[in-house]
């Protein structure tokens, strides 16, 4: 690795434990620390995960580097630093946020993500991508939950780091998770090199549905096991987790997964009117399709039967048609 990339993950990891310092045993902390505990985060959720503060300053950390020597011209290269535009002095990007350390394959810090305390927008602020910070590349908890996912043959798959964390707690401790929820075939690959089956846990709202449906084929075309979590509609894993307690989100949305086949027929059925003829008609024409690219029979069998059953349709039509579209997929 070249020394310009030391350089950065040395500066990363300086200001990791800077920022952790700041949040556990100083006085500009207390707020943050507070935000956290309200929030249901213990001190080992901190500690494990690294939490840190950054403060309301310009300079903590332009401050904090100069001191020790670190380059601020690479220091801004990563987006930890930012020059101002007149006089060309170094000044904090992140300022007043929690920040999450995000880790490399390694466990090495390359980069981060920092929320506001509170309500105000963005709610996120990441490190831009840098020449050590591909975030297409890694997977928030990976060093972390690397050893049970090998271990249980089994990875779930979080939309957020505040999932990640809070589900460790509650004893699901093979998450990690996409920043943001887009899927990239390098990420699959990275669970699939550790663990056979995945466990799709999104958000369980609009976008989050949307990106589960995108998930599952990235993962399918990866050779991964998937299965999908049973997360009602409206929450998040945190915020389950924060009503209804870790056993619960163990047993009822973790272990309690769907398949594939029924979270997408939950997927296409919603927001539709099944008791008007044509919407019905699309409905099973569109759950048909999917049943097109099952590889085994016998879960073919299985919808097909479930189909025929509820719209009271003969399994002999419903076959006709699932070959016409066989033919037409070909
Ligand atoms: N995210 C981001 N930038 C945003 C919003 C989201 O990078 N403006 C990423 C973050 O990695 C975040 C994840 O997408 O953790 C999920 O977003 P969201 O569901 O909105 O965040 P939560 O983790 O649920 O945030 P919180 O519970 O702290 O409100
Ligand atoms: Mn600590
Ligand atoms: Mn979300
Ligand atoms: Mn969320
Ligand atoms: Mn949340």
């Amino acid at each position: 690795m070249s020394t310009e990339n030391n350089t950065m993950i040395s500066g990363s990891e300086l200001a990791a434990k800077l920022y952790h310092h700041l949040l556990m045993n100083t006085e500009q902390g207390k707020d943050a620390f507070h935000y956290l505990t309200e929030r249901g985060f213990t001190t080992e959720m901190i500690n494990t995960f690294s939490l840190g503060f950054a403060p309301n300053a310009w300079d903590t950390l332009a401050h904090f580097f100069d001191k020790r020597k670190v380059s601020l011209n690479i220091m801004e290269q990563i987006g930890l630093l930012a020059k101002r535009d007149f006089d060309g002095k170094f000044f904090d990007r992140f300022r007043d946020r929690v920040m999450f350390p995000i880790w490399n394959k390694d466990g090495k810090v390359i980069g981060f993500g920092g929320r506001v305390i509170g309500n105000d927008h963005p709610k996120y602020l990441n490190s831009p991508e840098s020449k050590i910070f591909n975030k297409s590349k890694i997977l928030y908890g990976f060093h972390i939950a690397r050893s049970e996912m090998r271990k249980n043959n089994e990875a779930v798959l979080f939309e957020g780091y505040v999932d990640v964390i809070t589900a460790w707690q509650a004893g699901v401790r093979n998450g990690v998770a996409t920043l943001g929820t887009a899927i990239t075939d390098e990420q699959a690959k990275l669970i699939r090199r550790n663990a056979e089956s995945v466990i799709i846990c999104y958000d369980s709202d609009n976008a989050g549905l949307k990106a589960t449906y995108r998930a599952i084929e990235i993962l399918e075309a990866n050779n991964c096991n998937v299965k999908v979590a049973n997360l009602p509609e409206g929450y998040d894993p945190d915020d389950y987790i924060q009503k209804y307690g870790s056993e619960k989100f163990r047993k009822e949305v973790i272990n309690a997964n769907q398949t594939t086949m029924a979270f997408k027929m939950n997927f296409l059925r919603k927001g539709k009117n099944l008791q008007n003829e044509a919407e019905r008609i699309a409905y099973i024409e569109n759950v048909l399709s999917e049943i097109t690219s099952l590889t085994n029979a016998i879960e073919r069998d299985h919808y097909l039967r479930q189909l025929s059953q509820e719209f009271s349709l003969s399994l002999n039509a419903l076959k006709q048609e699932l070959y016409r579209l066989y033919k037409q997929k070909k």
